[in-house]
């Protein structure tokens, strides 16, 4: 008699049937039809327990940006569990001061800024320091952010993000913000063209401080009702959009007249995604708060942090006790973050990321060239967009954007000679956008293949979606 197959408990199928009863599917998991477990990773690779490599362009959403299993990193983390790796967050050690220094010095250089640094574990816990930080500061609730805008799901983050979805379910939000189109100018909130518009959507934001009716300003006093606006320098999760070169500064010359702090969320764009260290030094402007996360540890043992101008977060005006989390400023994360910051200094990011991104901008616009469905191809240093289209180029095409990124994740792509899949994030207002974050280590031949993978993805997608 043949004896049924043995099912081991760490076998593929027992683990799902294990997951679909115990684990909640609150989280984004069964975003995908395509589950994977995964067993490893190393460079740019994630492999399952079949070992089957999958190129990773998103990298955890910009989280491990100098890549997986980064020896460098890793050895901090290994040093600090040998010597210090546990610590009450009210205790100093070394590595906080250390990195709290080397952060705020370098703003300093690059803004000509005082400031302090300020710790906790994840961006939305960070997010919602700055909301304090701003509260304690203008003494109002009251934020501006952008249509399209993510900065994470606390409830004080969700407030503060955009989509409703994200709060429909969870009761009022009286603090929600008052939310801004962005200058996202390949689909224009005003139907203009960028080469005419004159940043036409700025100035109607200017507009609004006109006139009292338009119920932002008391024009009496020129007193705002809100007290900041939080920004992401490049919109991350709505589709990795960048603003024309000048519409910060001059967004922000508007809010200073309003004494209205800026606030620059570079949880998925710091730390070199863009080719500098903070994307904002692309726009030539000097933010009041900054707040990051992710890459800061490499995506090991996470920590998150704000630095804020002296004058918002000196011990005379944020006091002990102002904000606080048990794991904030774990020794296992400053150690890996002082790391971190050592490898930024001492590494030519500015010039090979500018580079690696010009190179593989090039090669993914060939597939525009061939394909009227990628209807646009732009990226700032390795944050690359690709934006899939109906055959016209321009309307929005989510089901196919959705197969491409099952077929990455089936592991099943042959492009290269090897069986391979490709793992994608797929953002933008629309979900029809790829929103590419690969290491910043990456190379040209993983480029190479990162394009024919994409390449082969997409037309199995446009035969399965016509
Ligand atoms: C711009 C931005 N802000 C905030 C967050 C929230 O960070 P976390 O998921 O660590 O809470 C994210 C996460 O994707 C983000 O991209």
């Amino acid at each position: 008699m043949i004896q049924p197959k043995q099912k081991k408990p760490e076998d593929k199928e027992n683990l799902l049937d294990l997951e679909s009863r115990y684990c909640s599917w609150g989280d984004t998991v069964h975003y995908a039809k395509e589950i994977n477990i995964f067993t490893r990773c190393e460079g740019s690779y994630l492999y399952d327990e079949e070992d089957t490599p999958f190129l990773d362009l998103q990298m955890w959403y910009s989280a491990a940006t100098f890549g997986y299993n980064n020896p460098r990193v890793k050895a901090a983390l290994l040093k600090q569990v040998e010597t210090l790796p546990q610590l009450a967050c009210q205790y100093l050690h070394k590595e906080k001061i250390l990195l709290s220094a080397k952060i705020a010095r370098g703003i300093e250089k690059t803004f000509q800024e005082k400031g302090r640094v300020h710790f906790n574990v994840g961006g939305a816990s960070a997010i919602e320091d700055a909301m304090k930080v701003v509260r304690n500061h203008a003494k109002k609730n009251l934020v501006f952010a952008f249509m399209g805008s993510y900065h994470g799901r606390t409830l004080g983050a969700t407030s503060i993000t955009s989509s409703y979805r994200y709060r429909e379910r969870f009761g009022h939000f009286g603090d929600r913000a008052n939310f801004i189109p962005y200058p996202y100018c390949f689909r224009c909130h005003l139907g203009m063209q960028k080469e005419t518009c004159g940043m036409a959507c700025l100035r109607q934001f200017e507009k609004l401080f006109e006139s009292e009716y338009y119920a932002l300003v008391n024009t009496k006093n020129q007193h705002c009702e809100f007290g900041a606006f939080f920004i992401e320098p490049i919109q991350a999760t709505a589709g990795y959009i960048i603003p024309p070169k000048d519409y910060f500064r001059e967004l922000k010359k508007i809010l200073d007249r309003y004494k209205v702090l800026l606030v620059d969320d570079e949880i998925q764009m710091g730390f070199y995604r863009s080719g500098k260290l903070w994307a904002i030094e692309h726009f030539g402007v000097v933010p009041d708060v900054m707040v990051f996360g992710k890459a800061l540890t490499n995506g090991l043992n996470p920590i998150s942090a704000i630095w804020a101008k002296e004058a918002l977060i000196s011990p005379e005006v944020f006091p002990p006790g102002s904000t606080h989390s048990t794991f904030s400023s774990n020794p296992l994360g400053t150690a890996t973050g002082l790391e971190v910051m050592r490898m930024v200094e001492e590494e030519n990011f500015r010039e090979t990321v500018p580079a690696k991104g010009k190179y593989f901008l090039d090669r993914l616009k060939t597939l525009k060239k061939k394909y009227p469905q990628v209807g646009e191809v732009e990226g700032l240093g390795l944050a690359i967009r690709i934006e899939l289209c109906q055959a016209d180029g321009f309307t929005p095409n989510r089901a196919l954007t959705d197969a491409i990124m099952n077929i990455g994740l089936s592991g099943k792509l042959t492009a290269g000679g090897k069986r391979r899949g490709l793992v994608l994030d797929v953002g933008g207002y629309y979900k029809n956008v790829f929103t590419l974050a690969p290491s910043l280590y990456i190379s040209e031949a993983e480029m190479d293949l990162a394009t024919d993978l994409f390449e082969e993805a997409l037309l199995k997608g446009i035969a399965q979606t016509r």
